[in-house]
């Protein structure tokens, strides 16, 4: 994507937003951040430094390059700074009403030509372009996290998005050094519906007792070569969140395999929700 001075914005400075952000102006975009209070502008800052400041200390970048890349980034409260943006990334916490009501805002303020993309998980895009101005604009961009490290970016074709709005979007995730893959808009996109019934199997094999959980990463580590075992894998992305998500899709889809497997839920009633919670699988839960 052309970058032809207009800023990218990213709304909800959260976990997702404020590591998208970065990734952006480390490309070299100026970024507009906007969140709704300034406690959560200055947590985002707080994790961009973090972040950036183990970048410098493990000599990826320098100091003037952590530097220029804050420097790249403004932050606000206020919708209407994203007046002038040729691509906007929400980030907003995961509910359909807030995400809703968001984009119909959006379609209020945004420039008639800039994109809107989403980095929902489980909520639907198409259900989201709907209220927006211009369907045709709207796409999901779907980072994993930590989005600054992590390759893969789904560009998310709704019913309604158009041709250019996918190819905008695979361009930008490339002018990130990003690898994108254009997937459907269905439950989970692509990896995460791969992902969550393997998931849903692994706690169904722990419950039932074939290996401890410690075994368990082991067989995956050394069998598959996979760099982390799936509890691992769990507990880092939240037992609650998968919970969450595997549900959506299984009432999305009715599909026995994104069923939630007994455990999983009553891991989340007790507490055990991974390394968030300081207890999961592999935290203290029954190794
Ligand atoms: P988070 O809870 O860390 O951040 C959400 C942010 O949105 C908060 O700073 C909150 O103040 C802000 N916010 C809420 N309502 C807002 C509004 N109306 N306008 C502006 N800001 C608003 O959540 P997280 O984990 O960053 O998730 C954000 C999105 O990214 C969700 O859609 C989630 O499904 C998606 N996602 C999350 C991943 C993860 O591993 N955490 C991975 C990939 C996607």
């Amino acid at each position: 994507m052309a970058d032809d001075g207009r800023p990218v914005g990213v709304v909800g400075f959260g976990a997702m937003g404020s590591g998208i952000a970065t990734v952006c102006a480390a490309a070299g975009h100026t970024v507009v951040a906007v969140d709704t209070t300034w406690a959560a502008l200055d947590a985002g800052l707080r994790r961009q430094r973090d972040f950036l400041a183990g970048s410098v200390e493990r000599g990826k970048i320098t100091e003037a390059e952590r530097d220029a890349t804050l420097g790249r980034i403004t932050r606000g409260t206020e919708l209407a700074a994203l007046a002038d943006a040729r691509l906007v990334i929400e980030a907003v916490v995961e509910r359909a009403d807030v995400k809703h009501e968001l984009v119909g805002r959006l379609g209020t303020v945004l420039a008639h030509d800039a994109v809107l993309a989403t980095n929902t998980s489980a909520l639907s895009v198409t259900g989201l372009a709907r209220h927006a101005p211009d369907p045709e604009r709207v796409a999901g961009l779907h980072f994993f996290n930590p989005p600054q490290l992590m390759p893969l970016v789904e560009v998310v074709r709704a019913l309604q998005t158009g041709d250019s709005t996918v190819q905008t979007l695979v361009e930008f995730a490339e002018s990130l050094g990003k690898r994108p893959v254009v997937v459907p808009d269905r439950p989970g996109f692509l990896v995460n519906r791969l992902l969550m019934p393997y998931l849903n199997d692994v706690v169904q094999a722990y419950d039932d007792g074939l290996a401890s959980a410690a075994d368990l990463d082991t067989a995956i580590r050394l069998g598959l070569g996979h760099p982390m075992g799936p509890l691992e894998l769990l507990d880092l992305i939240g037992v609650d969140v998968h919970l969450h998500a595997t549900t959506a899709a299984y009432d999305a889809t009715r599909d026995p395999r994104f069923a939630p497997p007994p455990l999983l839920t009553r891991m989340v009633e007790a507490d055990r929700l991974g390394a968030k919670s300081g207890r999961g699988f592999r935290e203290g839960a029954g190794e």
